[in-house]
C-alpha cells in the first residue's frame, strides 16, 4: 500500500506522515526536502532563480539524494554534501516554491521521487502526489487548517530554534506561497478527487496519526 498526504504549508504533513510511517514500518519520503535542496543550490551556487533553464540544467548536472541516517532520521544530499540542517529558512521555502513552478523541474523530481517509491509501502509527503506523483496510491490524504493556526505552528518551531520573527511575516510568507503552489501550471496543490480532506485545526499530531491509521485500516480491509 502507498500513502499519498498533501496539503499547504504548515498543515503538519511531514510531523504526521513520518509518525505514520513509523508505526506501519513504512518508508517515508518528504518531497518538499527535494525542491528545497534544489532552492538551497540556486542560492548558494548564485544561480538565477528566475532562469527557468538555469535553474534546470542545476539540477539535471547535479544529483540529489535521501538516505537514511544511523540515527533514522532522513537526510537529504546535494551531491555528497548533507544540506538537511540548511533547508528550513524562510528565504529557501520561497525559493523552494519558486523553482517547483518550473515544469523541466517538476518533471526531473518526477521521476526521481516515483523511483523512491517503486517497493511500494511507502508514505510520501508533498502538493502533487495524490494527483501526479502516486495516482494510484492506495491512501490519500489532503491535510490543512487554518492559516492562522500553520503561521502559530510555524512561529512556535522558529521560536524553539532561537530564531526572531512575528506571526503577521510568517502568515504574509504562508499565503504567499500557498498561493503560488495552488496558482502555477503545473501540477498545483490540489485535493484529488479520492482524497480525504482533514482539517487539522484544533487538533493535536497523535489525533491526526490516528485518523489517518483509521483510514488506513479501512482502505486495507
Ligand atoms: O509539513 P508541513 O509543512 O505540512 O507541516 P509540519 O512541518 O509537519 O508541521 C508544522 C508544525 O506544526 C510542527 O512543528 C508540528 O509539530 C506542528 N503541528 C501541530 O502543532 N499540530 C498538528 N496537528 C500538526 C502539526
Ligand atoms: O514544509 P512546508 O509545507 O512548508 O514545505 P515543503 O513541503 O517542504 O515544500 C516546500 C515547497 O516545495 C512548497 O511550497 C512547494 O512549492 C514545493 N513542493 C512542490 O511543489 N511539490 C511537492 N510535492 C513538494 C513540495
Amino acid at each position: 500500500m502507498n500513502i499519498a498526504i498533501d496539503g499547504p504549508a504548515g498543515a503538519g504533513k511531514s510531523t504526521v506522515a513520518k509518525l505514520v510511517a513509523e508505526q506501519l514500518e513504512y518508508l517515508y519520503i518528504d518531497t518538499g526536502s527535494m525542491y528545497r535542496a534544489l532552492a538551497w543550490a540556486v542560492i548558494t551556487k548564485q544561480v538565477d532563480v528566475e532562469a527557468e533553464q538555469a535553474v534546470s540544467d542545476l539540477l539535471k548536472q547535479n544529483h540529489i539524494t535521501l538516505k537514511r541516517d544511523t540515527d533514522n532520521q532522513q537526510h537529504i544530499f546535494w551531491n555528497d554534501e548533507d544540506v538537511t540542517d540548511r533547508i528550513r529558512t524562510p528565504e529557501v521555502s520561497k525559493f523552494a516554491s519558486v523553482v517547483a513552478s518550473y515544469a523541466p523541474v517538476r518533471e526531473q523530481m518526477l521521476v526521481l521521487q516515483r523511483e523512491l517509491a517503486v517497493a511500494g509501502n511507502v508514505v510520501m509527503d508533498g502538493r502533487d502526489i495524490g494527483t501526479h506523483v502516486l495516482p494510484d496510491a492506495e491512501v490519500k490524504i489532503f491535510l490543512t487548517a487554518s492559516i492562522r493556526e500553520r503561521a502559530e505552528r510555524r512561529l512556535q518551531e522558529l521560536l524553539q530554534k532561537g530564531h526572531q520573527t512575528d506571526l503577521a511575516a510568517l502568515e504574509a510568507e504562508i499565503a504567499e506561497r500557498d498561493k503560488r503552489d495552488m496558482e502555477r501550471e503545473v501540477a498545483p496543490l490540489r485535493q484529488a478527487d479520492d482524497a480525504v480532506l482533514i482539517d487539522t485545526t484544533g487538533m493535536t499530531i497523535p489525533q491526526v496519526v490516528e485518523r489517518i491509521l483509521e483510514i488506513c485500516k479501512r482502505s486495507g480491509e
